[in-house]
């Protein structure tokens, strides 16, 4: 959840007047920005581009992950994890989450073949996937593990923050995150052939500007290049991003803490693996079934995690259709290095994730909540579970506030409708 406001015109409305809305030789805002989010994430170095979707590609294109390679990826992820590998020419492999709406170390040691040359772990709603866990399967089966930071800017896993821990990550700017330019992305990839790699895939024509030295090949990368607008709007808020994360956090933990006697009835937290400092930006509770759930969204207008479109593989169109390109001849699906990839996809493929987010839901925080604002909100998140899981002294009529689901930021689908 980001905020934008009065400082970020200014800085938008300062690069217009000076007139160096270009990044090379007259602008300097991208760099800048580049410097100090690579500080800020402990790592050598960092790019901005023009979406976490193509940042993830950067990536993968950067460690050359591509044709006969299959990436690991989980079930529950906005589908761009998904098509990011399928842009590098691999394959993605969709393997189950567990109740953490992460993806589950078992099923990701179960996924591994011969031909796995990475994995994807998603930090699905700001919350940290199971780094250790997944880190150890990578080292002992020799895979690159590149975080999909998209969702958790500002967030970290047990003291490093998000996209310092694997050897890349990609991270979304767009109009949802927690840092927001309406649209943007930048990566980290932590090998410096393999970043200039990957600044090669963002812009193929940054040599031009920047110099090449002799041992840098560059390949012709599609561009994605970022404005001196965007880092501009992300500058500023780089520098509020710690302060509307720990509000996030702390609201979240006020929920769960309000909420703790409800877990006998069977309103439980979701497992979370860093709870210290991933983003806080949802509570999440497993329901013991998806008509609890359904019910509890009934009463408090929170969003089920089955339900969130195009963050379900079943929703992910292209992919099960094996459509990976514009062309027949560029489809990694066709290319004859994939023919012995796994790609038989079908929708009931991943049962028990789908099992698992039909009974999630999840409650997001707000840094602009003041004190009230959250202890309604823990009231009513009370009355909501105490109402779903059929304690008769509940009534949603207790329910203190009226509020509304921003339905295109979860991407919501109808529930009675097919695939949903
Ligand atoms: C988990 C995840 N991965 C990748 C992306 C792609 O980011 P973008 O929309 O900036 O291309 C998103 C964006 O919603 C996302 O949530």
């Amino acid at each position: 959840m980001y905020v934008v406001g009065e400082e970020e015109i200014e800085a938008v409305a300062e690069v217009i007047r000076s007139g160096r809305l270009f990044r090379y030789g007259v602008g300097d805002r991208c760099d800048t920005f580049e410097q100090r989010y690579a500080a800020y994430l402990d790592v050598p170095h960092c790019a901005l581009t023009a979406s976490g979707t193509y940042g993830l590609a950067a990536a993968l294109i950067g460690l050359g992950v591509g044709p006969g390679h299959e990436v690991l990826v989980p079930a529950h992820t906005y589908m761009a994890t998904a098509t990011a590998v399928l842009a590098a020419g691999a394959i993605p492999v969709i393997v189950d989450v567990d109740e953490s709406l992460t993806m589950d170390p078992a099923a990701v040691d179960d996924a591994v073949g011969p031909r796995t040359r990475a994995l994807i772990p998603v930090h699905m709603w700001g919350t940290a996937a199971h780094l250790d866990a997944l880190g150890e399967i990578a080292r002992r089966r020799e895979l690159l593990v590149i975080e999909d930071a998209c969702q958790g800017v500002g967030g970290g896993y047990e003291g490093r923050r998000f996209g310092a821990i694997g050897d890349a990550a990609g991270f979304s700017f767009n109009y949802y995150k927690n840092m927001t330019a309406g649209e943007g992305g930048a990566v980290v990839v932590r090998d410096p052939e393999a970043f200039e790699r990957a600044r090669c895939a963002i812009d193929p024509c940054h040599f031009y500007w920047q110099g090449r030295s002799e041992a840098q090949k560059p390949f012709a990368g599609i561009g994605a290049r970022p404005s001196e607008i965007m880092a501009a709007m992300l500058l500023v808020q780089l520098g509020r991003i710690d302060d509307l994360v720990a509000k996030m956090r702390q609201e979240r933990d006020a929920i769960l803490e309000g909420t703790q006697s409800l877990r006998a009835l069977g309103f439980v937290p979701a497992p979370l693996h860093s709870p210290r400092w991933d983003c806080g930006a949802q509570a999440i509770f497993t329901m013991p079934s998806a008509q609890s759930a359904r019910r509890f969204v009934e009463v408090f207008p929170a969003v089920v995690a089955g339900d969130t479109g195009r963050h379900n593989y079943t929703e992910w169109d292209q992919v099960l259709m094996r459509k990976g390109a514009h062309h027949e001849a560029m489809d990694p699906f066709r290319l004859p290095e994939n023919q012995g990839c796994r790609s038989d996809y079908h929708k009931d493929m991943c049962a028990r994730s789908l099992e698992i987010v039909g009974r999630t839901v999840m409650v997001a925080t707000d840094p602009q909540h003041d004190e009230q604002d959250v202890a309604d909100l823990v009231h009513d998140v009370g009355i909501a579970a105490r109402v779903a899981l059929g304690d008769s002294d509940a009534d949603p009529a207790q329910v203190r506030r009226t509020r509304t689901i921003d339905r295109e930021k979860f991407d919501l689908v109808d529930a009675a409708a097919p695939g949903a």
